[in-house]
């Protein structure tokens, strides 16, 4: 059932590469909650991917755009706010990728050429998709923008290597745009850490299937699934948190904040 949560919102996804992308179902979520949006990814993402099928069943649009170079970012902007009729009420940044994870380097033998790269495609990104959007003033006012976390930001997951030191500026990121675009223009900018989901970035971490089903018996809820995590980016960009911002949300089921479990203990 519809609740039009997002009745005439306009946004922009970024992220959404196949059915498991938890930006696909953040589509699917929105569009069904009544938004319109332009749906983004790399160029290289865009010639793999399903994401024009997606579009076209959203009744929305593919701009390419790799948010690791500003002029992409202007761009899209710029385009988007063309295609849907006037500014932009909501972003989700839901970008990840390590090259070191890839190559299965150690943290402490990390490629730094790589790890650059993790840095600016994982966080940076988020910095200067901001920064886009306040050059082309194509931000509404009272926008809501999002992007996903993990935990490892705050606790080691040690194979989870150099994402874990991107997700911790992402979430600094979200911090300090956040006071700026406030201040500047009543817009709100938030991290959601999510439960480990599979999804093609997440099944990339080492021992991923394991460390999956550690984190289903050690939170009370189970793991939050993707579906479950578009409902809450769904209820971000709403006007009914329009007072949230500068907040790293846990969605994990309560794993964040249990120190044991007794499926755990038991195992
Ligand atoms: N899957 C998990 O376990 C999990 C848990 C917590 C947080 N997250 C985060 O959720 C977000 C989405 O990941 P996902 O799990 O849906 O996986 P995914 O692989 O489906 O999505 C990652 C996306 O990043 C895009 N991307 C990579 N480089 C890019 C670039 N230069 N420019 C633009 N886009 C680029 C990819 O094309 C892809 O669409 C990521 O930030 C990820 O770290 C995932």
């Amino acid at each position: 059932m519809s609740h039009s949560l997002l009745q005439g919102k306009r946004g922009i996804i970024f992220g959404a590469l196949d059915q498991q992308s938890i930006a696909w179902k953040v589509a699917e979520k929105a569009h069904h909650e009544g938004a319109r949006f332009v749906l983004t990814n790399a160029p290289v993402a865009l010639r793999m991917g399903q994401i024009q099928e997606l579009a076209e069943r959203l009744n929305s649009t593919v701009i390419g755009a790799d948010a690791t170079v500003d002029a992409d970012l202007e761009s899209l902007f710029t385009q988007a706010v063309e295609f849907l009729g006037g500014p932009i009420d909501f972003v989700l940044h839901s970008i990840g990728m390590s090259p070191n994870v890839r190559k299965g380097k150690a943290y402490t033998d990390l490629n730094y050429e790589f790890y650059h790269k993790t840095l600016d495609v994982s966080a940076m990104s988020f910095h200067r998709t901001m920064r886009a959007a306040v050059a082309t003033k194509a931000l509404a006012q009272g926008a809501s923008v999002l992007a996903l976390s993990y935990i490892a930001a705050q606790r080691v997951f040690p194979d989870y290597n150099d994402m874990a030191d991107a997700k911790a500026l992402l979430e600094s990121i979200a911090r300090s745009f956040g006071y700026h675009l406030g201040k500047s223009h009543g817009v709100r900018v938030n991290t959601i850490s999510q439960s480990p989901t599979r999804t093609t970035a997440g099944s990339g971490v080492k021992g991923f299937d394991d460390f999956l089903d550690y984190a289903e018996r050690m939170s009370p809820l189970g793991n939050a699934s993707a579906e479950s995590c578009a409902d809450y980016c769904v209820v971000m960009f709403s006007d009914l948190t329009r007072m949230v911002t500068m907040q790293n949300l846990f969605h994990d089921g309560g794993f964040s904040f249990t120190g044991v479990s007794q499926e755990v203990l038991q195992s």
